[in-house]
């Protein structure tokens, strides 16, 4: 095959990761408690889950609230409990009948029993879907992530399942979250500031990074379709020269 698949017209992300970010600043920007800038920003997410339906996106991972977030003042944290609960409560009924698989990732335990319940209802109620899956990373920080695989390694050694020399990249992937989805090919992060912020850090590893400065609240499909472009633009070589990613158009590292 001649080297056209560069920039073919079928490079499309199957999972997008993203983090939404500039709640608090398109509130204060209203004068308004950063709370309001919270609930702008779950319309937002609306607009987002749309554009991976219609667009044919396999996966799309939210991050939602991260492990540092629990230090924020405390009524900020309530009202983004608030908001998290009415969410699950309003949104499961529609998104299982649009045929999206819900999930959460992060430390649950952190979660009052209410909004764990409203969780675990969420993802068995949605269990058989798979048009789009949908992961919600709330509590959730990279570091945590690897921490955890790193003891559920731990263990199965101890236990004498597993043997040291046994430990391996892929061992320690397949106890990461999200360890039977492709990995994220695209991660857009909104609200202007170029950074992981504890997101997926070893899922992100090849992912193609895209930054926008609209605050999340602002976020529409024009601006998700710039990034789709952008994506479908670049070359991912994965380590490889261009040449070799030239002969061999469908091969990736994953
Ligand atoms: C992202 O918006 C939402 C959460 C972190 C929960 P922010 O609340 O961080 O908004 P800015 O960055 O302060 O504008
Ligand atoms: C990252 O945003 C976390 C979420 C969007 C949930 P933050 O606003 O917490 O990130 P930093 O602190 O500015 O890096
Ligand atoms: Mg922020």
């Amino acid at each position: 095959m001649p080297t056209e698949h560069v920039n073919a017209p079928a490079r499309l992300p199957r999972h997008l990761a993203v983090i939404m970010d500039g709640n608090g600043r398109w509130a204060e920007r209203r004068r308004r408690p950063r709370a309001v800038g919270h609930r702008a920003g779950a319309r937002a997410v609306n607009v987002c889950i749309d554009f991976c339906l219609e667009r044919g996106i396999e996966a799309l991972t939210l991050f939602a609230f991260s492990s540092e977030n629990w230090g924020r003042p405390e009524d900020e944290v309530g009202a983004l409990m608030k908001l998290f609960l009415n969410a699950l409560e309003r949104e499961v009924d529609e998104l299982d009948r649009r045929g999206v698989r819900v999930r959460f990732i992060g430390e649950r335990e952190r979660f009052g029993e209410l909004i764990r319940r409203q969780m675990d209802a969420a993802e068995a109620r949605t269990r058989g879907n798979d048009r789009l899956h949908l992961s919600i990373a709330a509590s959730y920080g990279g570091r945590w992530d690897i921490a955890q695989a790193a003891r559920s390694l731990a263990q199965d050694v101890a236990a004498g399942r597993l043997q040291p020399e046994q430990i391996d990249e892929a061992a320690l992937n397949a106890r990461l979250c999200l360890s039977d989805l492709p990995a994220p090919d695209l991660f857009i992060r909104t609200g202007g500031d170029m950074r992981i912020s504890n997101f997926l850090l070893w899922q992100l590893a090849y992912a193609e990074l895209w930054f926008t400065d609209l605050l999340w609240p602002e976020l529409d499909a024009v601006t998700l379709q710039r990034a789709l472009d952008d994506y479908a633009s670049r070359e991912r070589r994965f380590g490889l020269t261009g040449a070799q990613v030239a002969s061999r158009p469908h091969e990736t590292a994953e």
